[in-house]
């Protein structure tokens, strides 16, 4: 039996995960999850997987959650909150796998601390290791404890993988969706709604990552997730536009094979992968052979999505730079959502936020924190100009 907890449990990532555990208990038990701010999702999780202990972000959402748990007779379940709640959820000595599925810098301190305590994690937050990915990779090392991911991508590169050594790798491919403005012109960037760029094509996601995926950031992220994980130069791991998303990765060995991993688009499949890795078992998730018709295949416009190209210069120079590219991202995407830049404007505030980022290399999760605190805030300068900007050029309402 493999005693999982769940950073993240009441996210997409979090609630695919739990119906992996529902479609194999006799394998997988739930020991410990931990959420935001959503109580009332919170609250059927605790009553219908009883964890021992259950986390949210703030002492409110917590205080809130223990007061319906005891209405509901479940107050032996111990609700904690806060990065601190997380990181006991991520470390609790009955837990042997993790899974990481909080979104954003806010998993990063809980993820660290799982590798600490030398527990298996399977990674969905790429922001973790687009952040701190030199520092949670060396730890797992340390451990001899495997990162196994869950990113459709880097799960299916991870398969591959198997088909060779690392010395026998000549490139890693990850393929893209493209997004739902593939054939869109940039010309018309400036006008693409929220509700246009939440409308993906192929994946059902939070929205942060669907945003991510629109404007290519997502498989920037990923180019850097690849490096830090297969221990890759970034010359080495190499984008294509996929639009089917049937093949969900490929690796080229050296001798000229290329090995690809095909599957259902369903997120299940590499948690079910990670959670049962080094074994496979069976699963309901089939891909039908015979539906097999069209694969395209193209070249990424890094003129169109800069921030592709952006992601690929801050991998060369890691360290602040990646926090500083996944920091500004945070927020120019949260900027966008809540219609204060438009969808052109978002690789216009990380460039900026790169500009100002001198190239330092964390030595520790505090000071990748403290780099990320920075980003965010000449980040947020930098939307407030572009915000007033807007309003400026806005034409007075004159009274007649
Ligand atoms: N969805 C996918 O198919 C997919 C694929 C590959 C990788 N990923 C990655 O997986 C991660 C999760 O993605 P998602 O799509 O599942 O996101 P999501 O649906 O937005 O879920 C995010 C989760 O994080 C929790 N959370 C947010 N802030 C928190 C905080 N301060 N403390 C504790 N928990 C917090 C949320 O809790 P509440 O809802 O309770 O607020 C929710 O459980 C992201 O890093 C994403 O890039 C996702």
């Amino acid at each position: 039996m493999k005693r999982i907890a769940i950073l993240g449990s009441t996210g997409s990532i979090g609630r695919s995960t739990l119906s992996v555990v529902e479609a194999h208990p006799e394998r997988f038990s739930v020991v410990a999850l931990a959420a935001g701010s959503n109580v009332a999702a919170a609250l059927e999780q605790a009553k219908r997987w009883r964890p021992r202990l259950l986390s949210m972000a703030t002492s409110r959402a917590a205080d809130e959650l223990a007061r319906k748990l005891k209405g509901a007779g479940c107050g032996d379940i111990e609700v904690v909150h806060g990065s601190a709640g997380a990181i006991r959820v991520a470390t609790h000595p009955e837990v042997d796998f993790v899974v990481s599925a909080i979104v954003g810098v806010a998993g990063l301190e809980a993820t660290y601390e799982a590798v600490r305590a030398g527990k298996s994690v399977g990674l969905a937050n790429k922001e973790c290791l687009v952040a701190a990915g030199e520092l949670i990779t060396a730890e797992a090392k340390k451990h001899g404890k495997p990162l196994l991911p869950i990113d459709s991508e880097h799960n299916a590169v991870h398969q591959c993988m198997r088909g060779g050594r690392l010395e026998e790798v000549q490139s890693v491919w990850l393929t893209a969706s493209g997004g739902p403005f593939l054939d869109t012109p940039a010309s018309e960037f400036s006008r693409i709604t929220v509700e246009e760029a939440l409308n993906h094509p192929t994946w059902k996601m939070g929205q942060r990552i669907t945003i991510d995926s629109a404007t290519l950031m997502n498989k920037g992220f990923e180019v850097i997730e690849a490096c830090r994980l297969f221990g890759l130069a970034p010359s080495r791991v190499k984008v294509i536009v996929h639009p089917q998303s049937t093949i969900h990765s490929l690796v080229e060995f050296v001798d000229g094979s290329l090995l690809a991993q095909l599957s259902v688009t369903d997120m299940r499949l590499p948690i079910l992968y990670a959670l049962t890795w080094p074994e496979r078992i069976p699963s309901g998730l089939r891909y039908s052979v015979n539906d097999l018709r069209h694969l395209d295949f193209r070249q990424p416009d890094m003129q169109k999505f800069p921030c592709l190209a952006l992601a690929y210069e801050a991998a060369e120079a890691g360290g602040a730079r990646t926090v500083a590219l996944n920091a500004a991202d945070e927020v120019a995407v949260a900027a966008f959502l809540e219609g204060s830049i438009g969808f052109d404007e978002i690789p216009r505030v990380i460039r900026d936020v790169l500009k100002e980022t001198d190239v330092r290399h964390p030595e520790s999760i505090k000071q990748v924190l403290a780099m990320d605190s920075e980003a965010r805030q000449l980040a947020r300068e930098r939307v407030e100009q572009l915000k007033s900007r807007k309003a400026g050029t806005r034409r007075p309402v004159v009274a007649k």
